[in-house]
């Protein structure tokens, strides 16, 4: 077997599509020959026309030479039959997303190329191993799975089957760097790393609509100005389209037999069946016109006068004295009496409870409590949560108390770990089992989710950020409130809070 890192290489990428010419594009920028194969002839010569244009724009930025560019093209061929191929030291299969089809064109590979030849596939779904089954010599078969567009996203997934060799592995990791990319290394299962790390976000997103919560909006801007998101679950559905996200949503969640951490909901299938797919269909979740997204302008505050004085608890210390630093700023009266005066606003700041159930646990006044999420960024938004019996009065003072404070406020109905803390702990939660499983190395998780979902920080990271055993709560009391092990905390997750550890850290 060659040395990818190194030797002159010739790769052949078999399907011209979207990804089969993106791959051929990074590959030709750094010199390696391909050859371009596809079932219709006209697709390779406009993929070849694509990649032409594509690294004469680099030239004309500056980022290659005329022989850099002359040399690049040169390097590119076409192919009309699979044959051409036979001297191929690597296959990178991106053709239509069907296990038959791939099976059977890995049958005629074989017969094809050389022992010595590694064989990739670029799908996004089905697994490696299912493709590698009936192959003559399973070991070189490999997922090198890519992101698009792939120019841009820099990073790639090298994916082991059960039967895929250890240098197989080590090749592809070697030409990854090589085509300026980062690979990260993970073991077949379903949506393998970043498909499976990126299910937190969405999923958890979808639940907050399934009970009523509020809306995709608030969702969105939430995840955005207090979690450093650059995308809520909402836009990111919408740009990726449902046609995408919920088949993909699906299989995960089939593949891991019902495993409810993924679990989807109702609503996606409602709402992808009915063609309300996201940008690519002017509606989604919201409305686009002329590409630009419709959003709604923020909620008036309610103009009435601040005569309450609000009474935080302090069951959390480092939670309630955010919540008061805030009121200061607003300039409203505290209460700081052991108990809260008769006609107090009381505020509680629980961790993965509802209203409800905290203020049950601490014997506070229903219709006059409200919480509000103090463990993350509080600079330029507050989630503001009511219970079933909160009184209209006590919302808006509430509103206009904290938005005199110059924040956005969002008002939600009660939930379990408001917006941002269940969505976190769902995030960090699934990252942990894939830690656990084994399915990829910590910081290689990491990496897959920062690269991948253009998540602000991976989410182990986020999590020993956040800290663990927060994390751990949370999970705890969403479990109690809503009965569901969805929630369950990954044992990943909970050895290491109860030791300290953090998320990173591995196993000897
Ligand atoms: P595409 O539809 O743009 O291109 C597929 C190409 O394969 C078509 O040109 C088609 O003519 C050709 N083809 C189909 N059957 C063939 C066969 N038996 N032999 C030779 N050529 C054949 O599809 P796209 O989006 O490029 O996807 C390709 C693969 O990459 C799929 O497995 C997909 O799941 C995976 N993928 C797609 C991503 C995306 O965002 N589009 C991201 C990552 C992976």
């Amino acid at each position: 077997m060659k040395n990818f890192s190194k030797d002159p290489l010739s790769i052949a990428i078999i399907g011209a599509g979207v990804m089969g010419r993106g791959i051929a594009q990074v590959a030709a920028s750094v010199g390696i020959n391909v050859i371009l194969h596809d079932l219709d002839e006209a697709v390779v010569n406009d993929a070849v026309d694509f990649v032409y244009k594509m690294l004469e724009r680099a030239k004309e930025k500056g980022r290659m030479s005329e022989t850099e560019l002359a040399i690049s093209k040169s390097c590119i061929s076409k192919s009309s039959e699979l044959e051409n191929l036979a001297d191929a030291d690597l296959v990178i299969e991106a053709i239509i997303e069907n296990i038959e089809v791939k099976q059977s064109l890995f049958k005629q590979l074989e017969a094809t190329v050389s022992d010595d030849c590694i064989l990739a596939t670029n799908t996004s779904s089905l697994s490696v191993t299912s493709v590698a089954a009936n192959c003559r010599l399973p070991d070189r078969v490999a997922g090198f799975h890519f992101f698009n567009p792939v120019p841009l996203m820099k990073l790639v997934e090298v994916i082991s089957a059960i039967r895929t060799s250890a240098a197989v592995v080590e090749q592809l990791q070697a030409l990854s760097k090589r085509l300026g990319h980062t690979p990260v290394l993970v073991n077949d299962s379903p949506g393998f790393l970043v498909n499976h790390a990126g299910r937190g976000l969405i999923t958890e997103g979808l639940r907050v609509l399934h009970e009523n919560i509020t809306d995709v909006q608030v969702v969105d801007e939430v995840m955005r100005d207090c979690l450093g998101f650059r995308m809520g679950p909402f836009e990111l559905m919408d740009l990726t389209g449902l046609d995408v996200t919920f088949p993909a949503s699906e299989q995960v969640y089939n593949q891991y037999f019902q495993e409810p951490r993924v679990r989807p909901t109702p609503l996606q299938r409602r709402r992808y069946v009915a063609g309300l797919l996201g940008r690519k269909t002017k509606q989604g979740f919201y409305r686009y016109e002329d590409g630009n997204k419709i959003e709604s302008a923020e909620p008036a505050v309610p103009e009435l006068e601040v005569n309450s004085s609000f009474w935080i608890s302090r069951d959390n210390e480092e939670l309630s004295s955010k919540v008061i630093a805030v009121l200061q700023e607003a300039e409203v009266t505290i209460d700081d009496a052991a108990t809260p005066a008769k006609d107090s606003i009381v505020i509680v700041t629980p961790l993965g409870l509802d209203v409800s159930t905290a203020l049950v646990n601490e014997n506070l006044p229903a219709e006059r409590t409200i919480a509000v999420d103090a463990l993350f960024n509080m600079d330029k938004r507050l989630t503001l949560m009511s219970n079933p019996a909160t009184s209209e009065l006590v919302l808006n003072e509430s509103w206009a108390a904290f938005a005199k404070s110059g924040r956005a406020i969002s008002l939600i109905r009660d939930s379990g770990g408001f917006i941002g803390q269940r969505i976190i702990a769902t995030i960090v939660n699934i990252a942990c089992d894939i830690a656990q499983q084994g399915i990829a190395k910590p910081e290689d998780i990491d990496i897959g989710a920062r690269l991948g979902l253009a998540y602000p920080q991976g989410p182990l990271a986020l999590g020993d950020a956040t800290g663990a055993s927060r994390i751990l709560t949370i999970l705890e009391n969403l479990q109690l409130v809503y009965g569901d092990p969805r929630y369950r905390p990954s044992p990943w997750l909970r050895r290491r809070a109860q030791l300290g550890l953090s998320l990173l850290d591995e196993e000897i």
